[in-house]
């Protein structure tokens, strides 16, 4: 779908999330939502707060699991995806904090692999992914996933791409203060989602929009496995939709 401004495509997106969260509580049941980070889904989650705080909309029952962070990274550095996510959306909400999942920057590289299966299990145990919200990076990457990452890849430690790493200078101030790695979901993660919403803004996304969504299914652009998920939207700005 492409929206006339972000600000209309996050409130649309804002509105499919809040319906699940409903749809789940009226059958007694948790919602479980995929959560992306980076400046894409703000807007989706300062409506979430507002319908909080002005509709009754509830996260008592919902758990939500986070695509990815930076490895090494603190949980307490404002750098950090769990400091971000924290920020945006959980210090606004009723969430129960036992119910949100980041993957955990701060743990020793010996105990990473069995970190991530664990990860990977806790997903499978809340009754797997309602909805996954992502984002798309440059290099077409989804959650950290850059090009190379297989479909049935799993959630695990990775190498960033020199672009994203450019791109988040930004954040960090100075290429050498960006890690290198992180720990992110894999590509098969995603895909198990029920559903899977990816947003993009801005013309900057244009080209690597037009490429996940018209492109050949292939992992030098691991945003086009999308192309085979029975259940995705692709919500645009005009700007990012330019070249479709
Ligand atoms: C980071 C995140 C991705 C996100 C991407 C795009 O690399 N790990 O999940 O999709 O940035 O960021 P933005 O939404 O700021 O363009």
């Amino acid at each position: 779908s492409v929206f006339k401004s972000n600000q209309i495509g996050s409130i649309a997106v804002a509105e499919q999330i809040a319906r699940i969260i409903r749809s789940k509580a009226a059958k007694g049941q948790q919602a479980v939502l995929g959560l992306a980070t980076g400046s894409s889904p703000i807007k989706v989650y300062d409506e979430l707060i507002r319908m909080h705080r002005e509709e009754d909309l509830s996260f008592e029952h919902v758990v939500t699991f986070n695509l990815d962070e930076y490895y090494p990274m603190s949980n307490r550095s404002t750098k950090g995806y769990n400091y971000f996510m924290h920020e945006q959306l959980f210090n606004h909400v009723d969430i129960k904090p036992e119910n949100i999942h980041i993957p955990n920057g701060e743990i020793s590289i010996q105990e990473v692999h069995d970190y991530c299966a664990d990860y990977e299990r806790k997903i499978d145990e809340a009754g797997g992914l309602d909805v996954q919200l992502l984002g798309i990076g440059r290099t077409g990457h989804i959650g950290f996933n850059e090009p190379g990452s297989h479909l049935e890849s799993r959630t695990r430690l990775v190498k960033l791409a020199s672009l994203t790493i450019q791109d988040a200078v930004n954040d960090f101030g100075r290429e050498e203060l960006v890690p290198s790695r992180a720990i992110t979901m894999g590509v098969h993660s995603v895909f198990k989602a029920k559903k899977i919403i990816m947003l993009a803004w801005g013309e900057k996304k244009a080209p690597i929009v037009k490429e996940a969504v018209e492109g050949e299914v292939n992992e030098k652009v691991p945003a086009t496995f999308l192309q085979k998920h029975p259940d995705v939207e692709v919500v645009l700005d005009e700007h990012a939709a330019l070249h479709l």
